[in-house]
């Protein structure tokens, strides 16, 4: 290997700063810029029809600045404006920004596209680090500053023509982290002055991580640097812009933040040049995570995706946060028992922590409009405690210990032959096939209960059942109801056995919640049987459960 290989940006030195012990107290000013960057980045662009449809969902999630293209550089783009313009597709709390080189002409034909808007933001951006100035413009940094100040001079003819449009300035010394620092600072002062903002106007000053070369805590450094040493901080905003070719453009648009920026730019999922820019969905949930009203709403993350999925024709991780199918399940039995407990008391984890607090899941899946029972899933990774769970949060069922040790086996068996996830419907029959057997050697017609006339703490039965195939009328007494319906099948041919565990519950909490019921006979060679019932009565449902487990004794 040559460590050598990459020239690295020039090192950045600063010798104090102050960001580290800063936390994010507000939401920043947020920008997205899925129509531009993130449009010209997907293999198949989106159509008008789409990107309009893609607009109106950034307005839904409550972006307030949106980048809707390049009009100079596009028909289409120029075409998108003029439409969203001509057919009053803007709401009134939303500005749009447009993108465009610092190029008299391609300036003009820029507010061409704008005409008719109460107000935008006009977007000038020229590369300003050497690899661009020297290498691909052929030019010097001087050549640069002039044709930046031009540029500026330029927005401002065109804004002064257009007296009933509020234009406001934003400015990006493209390759910003890859640009030498005095110069991107003398260049941004000059950019404010020759814009002359007013009293109450901002020059957005947008500094970009074009290309993602250096670690998140370098970026915030310039960033904090930049703020400190800039002529005009209080007429500026600082912007920033990171992409993610090291994949850590969400961590470092939080430490920007923490340095001092003041507005993100960036995308839903990140969609964007190479790979991508910051993850906009990812960022501002991080920022409700820590407390902070972003002022965006993802509480149905799963519509935002699923649409932005179609759009955009892009597929989208299963693991990415916060939206992924996978991020809010556990596959692991011991998550999966810390999940199903956590879930299971979290009133009590709340009362104690002061908030939401559950184990391997940092945030509440509800908030994003996700739903609890898909959490748990099952594959040959998985334990007893994600059974548990399936059972109780599909179907109600809550089973005891000892039936969720004897049908854990069971489910391994399937999920080892299927060498897939299986679903929580497959678990629901698998338990049903095992447990639930009234068809069998013994099928029970009917069954009456009653007090006996001299002792009514004893209980008559009457027994009506088809055993191997020959209907029986069988009467018996005993101490309960389920004591008594033993007795009096026992009168049956049928082999030793003992009835050893009975467990009761409601499925459901009204008056109509039906009852289900776990038994467990041992045979004369002490194998356990459990049978499940199911019924509106309690007492039936118990001898349901008996004679399931008496089928599963005289056939497995
Ligand atoms: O990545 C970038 O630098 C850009 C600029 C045009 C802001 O997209
Ligand atoms: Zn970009």
């Amino acid at each position: 290997m040559n460590v050598d290989r990459y020239a690295k940006p020039e090192s950045f030195q600063m010798t104090a700063r102050g960001w580290p012990a800063k936390q994010i107290e507000r939401a920043p000013i947020w920008n997205a810029v899925d129509l531009r960057d993130g449009n010209q980045a997907l293999p198949d662009p989106m159509t008008p029809a789409q990107k309009k449809r893609y607009f109106q969902l950034l307005c839904e999630i409550g972006f307030k600045e949106i980048e809707v293209g390049f009009p100079s550089a596009s028909r289409d783009d120029f075409q998108f404006c003029r439409d969203l313009i001509e057919k009053n597709f803007i709401p009134e709390d939303v500005t749009i920004a447009v993108l465009t080189p610092a190029r008299e002409h391609l300036i003009k034909k820029t507010f061409e596209a704008l005409k008719g808007l109460p107000k935008a933001i006009c977007h000038l951006y020229i590369a300003t680090s050497d690899l661009h100035v020297k290498y691909v413009f052929n030019k010097t940094r001087e050549d640069v500053r002039k044709m930046a100040l031009d540029g500026v001079d330029a927005v401002r003819r065109e804004a002064e023509a257009m007296p009933d449009m509020q234009v406001r300035l934003q400015f990006s010394p493209e390759e910003f982290t890859d640009t030498d620092m005095d110069f991107a600072v003398s260049l941004c002062d000059q950019v404010v002055e020759a814009w002359e903002p007013a009293e109450d106007e901002k020059v957005i000053l947008n500094l970009p991580a074009t290309v993602e070369r250096r670690m998140p805590n370098e970026y915030a450094d310039m960033i904090e640097e930049f703020c400190r040493r800039q002529r005009h901080r209080e007429r500026s905003i600082i912007s920033v812009h990171a992409h993610n070719d090291m994949g850590c453009a969400v961590a470092s648009s939080q430490m920007t933040l923490l340095a001092g920026a003041d507005r993100v730019e960036g995308t839903l999922f990140g969609h964007g040049e190479r790979s991508g820019n910051v993850d906009l969905v990812t960022l501002a949930l991080n920022l409700q995570y820590f407390g902070i009203d972003t002022g965006l709403d993802f509480s149905n993350i799963e519509e935002i995706r699923d649409e932005v999925i179609e759009l955009t024709a892009m597929p989208l991780s299963p693991r990415h946060p916060y939206a992924g199918e996978l991020v809010f399940s556990a596959f692991s039995g011991s998550h999966q028992d810390a999940i199903h407990k956590g879930l299971s008391g979290r009133d009590k984890l709340a009362a104690d922590f002061g908030a939401w607090k559950i184990p391997y899941l940092h945030v509440d899946p509800g908030e994003l409009g996700r739903r609890y029972e898909k959490f748990i899933r099952i594959n040959s990774q998985s334990g007893k405690g994600g059974i548990a769970h399936v059972l109780e949060s599909d179907y109600q069922v809550r089973l005891p210990k000892t039936v969720l040790a004897d049908f854990s086996p069971y489910v391994q068996r399937m999920t080892d032959q299927t060498s897939r996830e299986v679903h929580s419907q497959e678990i629901w029959d698998l338990f049903n096939r095992c447990y639930n057997r009234p068809e069998g050697p013994l099928q029970l017609e009917n069954y009456w209960p009653r007090p006996n006339n001299q002792e009514p703490a004893r209980i008559d039965a009457e027994v009506h059942v088809c055993w191997q195939g020959e209907k029986h009328v069988l009467t018996a007494t005993g101490n309960g109801p389920v004591a008594a319906f033993v007795h009096a099948v026992k009168q049956l041919s049928l082999p030793e056995f003992s009835l050893e565990e009975y467990e009761e519950d409601a499925i459901g909490s009204s008056a109509e919640a039906q009852a289900v019921a776990f038994i467990r006979l041992d045979d004369s060679e002490k194998r356990q049987w459990y049978g499940i019932g199911f019924d509106q009565n309690i007492d039936q449902a118990a001898v349901h459960a008996i004679v399931s487990a008496i089928n599963r004794m005289l056939t497995e």
